[in-house]
């Protein structure tokens, strides 16, 4: 290159006026699936506001959204769970990988290596067309949520929960991770869990989502882009915040001590996990809905502790820091609520993110251009070489 070999760079390398750390504000790529907008419009997934499909919709009827391009009919709606609940049997070699993993593992890094496994045992792997893409896009979101589950259980010496048909796909959830279903508490827990799936489902090229697609850029298989997004999500800065968060909560432990702790850590200069957005500087509208949720679902199950432990905290932080909540804040009091197991809390975001995943892998392959960006170059100008027994 040009600028390596010492001659004059080129006029394209010489303008870096594109350049933005971070990829901050660039543009990278054309997508319908979803308008992340802080004004008006707000969070759009094709068309539909956020708000409504949280409260009108179910997380089945909204991965249907996302994957088929619309909002399913009874018929649709009745076909496509039924697809869910027939895609709950898992291949063999998933079974013998589930048997060998470590006591020590990290659920995000079994569910990563699950679905690399899964890819193995998929002979519609290395088809790229639109329908099989969608075909494997609906196993995952069947098979997934089995992963965390019977890995999480086996590692803790539980008993196996089999999905029920009779469930929707959140009560289904809640019952696998935690063996609750049936009576009112667990319907109202699984109607926020609910919830927070269909806000955690898409939000456009955030961190895994442009991971997933430059992979599938490559026009590799669905399952190696899928992985590469369970791997960015990982990431205390994207998906691994819910986790964080509730972690911080129990460290407060009661709302007296929230002003402190926060002041605390804001003048270590530390980062108070579940604040602050690379796009949504003047707030997250998802925010403001789980929030409420997990408002209510506090009155339902009669403890207030972890609700008014995050409002103190959101409280300092806005007024301190002019730092808004994210989904991952709200959703902390939430997850801590149904009692779900603190690891599992990012891979529920996986269960939940596969579908907006999948149909921006699907999109970035029906019109694919290679993702090749390029680099500002900071390394040292041409040197000589030296041989090796020349060299001090
Ligand atoms: C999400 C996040 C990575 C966005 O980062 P970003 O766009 O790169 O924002 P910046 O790092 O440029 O932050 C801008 C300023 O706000 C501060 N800030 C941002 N988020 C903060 C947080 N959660 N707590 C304390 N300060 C924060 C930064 O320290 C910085 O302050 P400075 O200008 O005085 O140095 C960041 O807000 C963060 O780390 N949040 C906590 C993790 C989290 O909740 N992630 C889930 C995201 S959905």
């Amino acid at each position: 290159m040009s600028t390596i070999m010492g001659e004059s760079p080129s006029t394209e390398m010489k303008d870096c006026s594109a350049y933005r750390p971070g990829l901050e504000g660039v543009v990278t790529g054309e997508s319908a699936l979803c308008l992340v907008d802080e004004g008006e419009a707000g969070l759009l997934y094709r068309g539909y506001p956020i708000r409504e499909l949280a409260e009108r919709s179910t997380f089945e009827e909204v991965a249907y959204l996302l994957l088929f391009g619309q909002l399913p009919n009874q018929k649709e709606l009745t076909g496509f769970s039924t697809d869910l609940v027939e895609n709950t049997v898992l291949p063999r070699l998933i079974e013998v990988f589930l048997g060998a993993v470590p006591s020590g593992a990290h659920p995000m890094d079994i569910v990563r290596t699950g679905v690399s496994v899964l890819g193995m045992a998929d002979a519609d792997a290395a088809d790229h067309s639109h329908d099989a893409n969608v075909r494997k896009s609906v196993r995952l979101l069947a098979q997934i949520p089995l992963i965390v589950a019977i890995s999480y259980r086996l590692i803790n010496d539980k008993p196996r929960i089999q999905p029920r048909g009779d469930l929707s796909f959140a009560e289904n959830l809640l019952y696998l991770l935690t063996g609750r279903m049936g009576d009112d508490q667990a319907r109202a827990m699984a109607r926020v869990l609910d919830v927070s799936l269909i806000l955690y489902a898409e939000h456009e090229f955030n961190a895994s989502t442009f991971a997933a697609r430059v992979t599938a850029s490559t026009m590799t298989d669905l399952y190696s882009a899928i992985t590469s997004a369970i791997g960015a999500l990982k990431g205390p800065l994207h998906g691994g915040a819910n986790e964080a968060v509730a972690e911080m909560f129990l460290d407060i432990g009661s709302r007296e001590r929230a002003e402190a702790w926060v002041r605390r850590t804001l003048a270590k200069k530390q980062r108070v996990m579940g604040f602050g957005h690379r796009v949504l500087r003047k707030g997250d509208s998802r925010s403001v809905i789980i929030q409420r949720y997990a408002e209510s679902l506090s009155r339902i199950c009669g403890d207030h502790r972890w609700y008014e432990i995050a409002t103190a905290v959101d409280h300092v932080m806005q007024h301190e820091k002019d730092l808004h909540p994210n989904l991952d804040f709200y959703t902390a009091v939430a997850y801590l609520l149904m009692e779900i197991p603190r690891v599992l809390y990012t891979p529920l975001f996986v269960c939940s993110r596969i579908t907006g995943w999948c149909a921006h892998v699907i999109e970035q392959q029906d019109h694919n251009r290679l993702m090749r960006p390029r680099a500002l170059y900071t390394g040292p100008p041409r040197r000589e070489y030296v041989p090796l027994d020349r060299r001090t």
